[in-house]
């Protein structure tokens, strides 16, 4: 069971903020617990204390669950793998902010220096329709992976690395193309976009193949396969611009506008190869 999407007020990044007379944080956390995707959830109350200004949120919540588990309770189940803003798996919302209040930032990359001692933080899964609880914090996110297999690839044989590199690329392309391909496929987007929509996440995975010369064999088939694979999980995009500002890898908009146009050009292209102009 997917509960709505959160309520709670957005607030603003504080300023850092004098610790406790230890030099370490005192946090109360309100965590949402949930036993399974059929179970309603519920939020619980933890104290966190001695926390070091320095440790990383995951790192806050590992000393957490350290503490639960010697006192034989369940520990809170959350997703990390990289710890350092690359592989995406350690989207949380926290306090209604996906990724937390420091913008460009991901989870795992979030520090508690950013918040306040004796602060309560609230923390909760994704809530999108598409991505289902799995237990507390971890959510499936296997619709942005069914995009990717529907067309965010290259099957044309580019050669070695040496032969890449005598393709000639304009330094604009491969620039725009490396901003694109920098989406970590954390599903920020979709978390916080009031439709839950992918747009940004796709067009990202789109464009960051469409822009290179090594992606126009599939140009036409893969926009329209991805987009068309996006709309059978996800939201529509009412241009709300909550991805962006979301993005913990600040991915611009402007991937959406133009996986638009390509998608309005692919579906005239394929039709006009089938003879039905
Ligand atoms: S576009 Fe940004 S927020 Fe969305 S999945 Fe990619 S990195 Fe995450
Ligand atoms: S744990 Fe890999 S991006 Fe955060």
């Amino acid at each position: 069971m997917n509960p709505p999407k959160t309520s709670a007020a957005a607030p603003e990044a504080p300023e850092r903020h004098p610790t406790g007379a230890a030099g370490t944080l005192n946090l109360r956390l309100r965590v949402w617990r949930q036993d399974g995707p059929g179970d309603a959830g519920r939020f619980e109350t933890y104290e966190a204390t001695g926390i070091s200004p320095d440790a990383s949120f995951l790192e806050m919540l590992d000393v957490l669950n350290e503490r639960l588990t010697l006192e034989g309770r369940e520990p809170i189940a959350f997703e990390s793998d990289c710890r350092e803003g690359i592989c995406g798996t350690c989207g949380l919302m926290i306090n209604g902010r996906a990724h937390g209040p420091q913008k460009g930032t991901a989870t795992c990359q979030l520090h508690m220096r950013q918040f306040s001692d004796g602060d309560l933080i609230t923390i909760e899964p994704w809530r999108a329709g598409a991505f289902e609880v799995i237990r507390d914090l971890a959510v499936d996110r296997t619709p942005l992976d069914r995009i990717i297999a529907a067309g965010g690839y290259i099957s044309v044989n580019t050669g070695a690395a040496p032969d890449a590199n005598l393709v000639p690329v304009p330094k604009e392309a491969s620039d725009t193309a490396f901003d694109a391909a920098a989406c970590i496929g954390c599903g920020a987007c979709v978390a916080a976009c009031p439709n839950s929509a992918a747009q940004l996440f796709t067009a990202a995975k789109v464009q960051h193949l469409n822009l290179l010369p090594q992606g126009q064999p599939e140009r036409w088939g893969r926009t329209e396969a991805m987009v068309e694979t996006m709309e059978q999980f996800f939201g529509s995009c009412t241009n709300h611009g909550e991805c962006s500002e979301a993005c913990p890898k600040e991915i611009s908009i402007d991937f959406i506008a133009w996986t638009n146009r390509d998608y309005v050009r692919a579906k005239l292209k394929n039709r006009k190869l089938a003879g039905q102009r």
